[in-house]
């Protein structure tokens, strides 16, 4: 507000013909600032590494990303848990509705006025299923994701009362972003785990389809009116699979076919949760499709490769994590990958404008200028 103000002051002062028409308009627009301050929507996001802003620095597990060079381009140049070069999708979106990215739920700064922007639950490692990622020990399941927002709503309460609170949970966006690890961290964490030994590909999808089902339900019943939901990407090309599984430089097949099994069953599911509840409460969005688009040419979108992540080390440097010891690349904008398994921020950016002004061929039952548009008349 203060850069905005000064901004109008040097504009004002050339011509200064009414100085005090300036000072009313400067006046009129700081306090347009604060209504819509007071007035802009909640985010809330719940899901895996991709969109963890933090949570797990907070926690005891080997699933962080609190370490550079993680960080390396985020505003403040530091790691901040983000598994991101800079920016993640939730940061993105923020940018997108006009406000600050949610905390995650576990920052001590997360108090007062910040809780009303809303936060951010999400865990790095977790999955759908309460058993995939048991090798990171401590990480914030989903079923304990959706009871801290339970937490939270109470605590928003206290704030600014019930009704308010109900209020301000209705009309936030949500995002929800799950599924990959239950293949990566479960299935097909060693070979004849458990759950491959208990389920055949399509079944574990089914299962796995039929359990997400409830956590949305779960969402709905605690206020989500307006939930953004990603499918997976094309899991068998991100670095760490053409590392560990690729022959000649193919994607690995098992873990495609995967992918191609969950993603357009999930769309499916989610189309038919909003038939029953009567209305466009969830979103999906085709991540996998927007994915598969840096494959087939990632020249088109900028980056000189979408197989070889940024920061690592061994084949595409998909092996092991990222760790100030790896491979660096010098231009972080020219990979699809930032590690062996995350985007870049530039990638992040890409995916988020598909999110927001994508086709039907990408979201489902539209997109997110659409939901913002239709939302702000009501
Ligand atoms: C996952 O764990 C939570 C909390 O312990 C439990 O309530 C839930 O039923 C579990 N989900 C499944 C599918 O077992
Ligand atoms: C969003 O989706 C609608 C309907 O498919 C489409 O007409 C529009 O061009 C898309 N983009 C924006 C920015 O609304």
């Amino acid at each position: 507000m203060q850069a905005f103000s000064s901004r109008f002051h040097r504009m004002a002062s050339p011509s200064s013909v009414c100085n005090s028409c300036w000072m009313i308009l400067s006046i009129a627009l700081a306090l347009g600032i604060l209504v819509h301050q007071a007035d802009a929507r909640a985010f809330f996001v719940f899901g895996d590494s991709l969109v963890d802003s933090g949570n797990n620095n907070y926690l005891a597990t080997t699933a962080r990303a609190d370490a550079p060079p993680y960080g390396i381009d985020y505003p403040t140049r530091r790691p901040t848990g983000r598994f991101s070069n800079g920016l993640n999708i939730p940061d993105l979106i923020s940018e997108q509705i006009g406000s600050e990215s949610p905390l995650p739920y576990l920052s001590p700064e997360l108090k007062g006025q910040r809780l009303l922007v809303g936060a951010n639950f999400a865990s790095a490692g977790i999955g759908i299923l309460n058993d995939t990622g048991i090798q990171f020990i401590n990480i914030i399941r989903m079923s304990r994701q959706l009871q801290y927002f339970k937490e939270y709503q109470q605590r928003v309460s206290a704030l600014i009362g019930a009704q308010q609170a109900k209020r301000l949970v209705n009309r936030a966006l949500v995002l929800i972003t799950v599924g990959g690890n239950d293949f990566v961290n479960n299935y097909y964490l060693v070979p004849n785990s458990a759950r491959s030994r208990q389920y055949d590909l399509p079944d574990y999808v089914k299962y796995l389809i039929s359990e997400y089902r409830k956590l949305l339900m779960r969402l709905y019943h605690l206020g989500g009116r307006r939930v953004l939901v990603t499918g997976t990407g094309p899991l068998g090309c991100v670095p760490a699979e053409l590392a560990m599984r690729s022959t000649n430089g193919g994607c690995s097949a098992e873990l495609q076919r995967a992918a191609a099994l969950y993603n357009p069953q999930l769309e499916s599911m989610i189309l038919d949760v909003n038939r029953k509840i009567g209305r466009d409460v969830f979103i999906a969005a085709d991540t996998h499709q927007m994915h598969n688009d840096f494959f087939s040419s990632p020249q088109s979108f900028g980056f000189t490769t979408s197989k070889i992540a940024c920061c690592g080390q061994g084949p595409y440097n998909g092996l092991g994590l990222c760790t100030a010891l790896s491979n660096l690349c010098p231009d972080r904008n020219l990979y699809a990958f930032w590690d062996a398994f995350h985007p870049s921020e530039k990638a992040n950016r890409i995916i988020t404008q598909q999110i927001l002004t994508g086709s039907t061929d990408y979201m489902k039952p539209m997109n997110l200028s659409t939901i913002l548009a239709l939302d702000s008349r009501t």
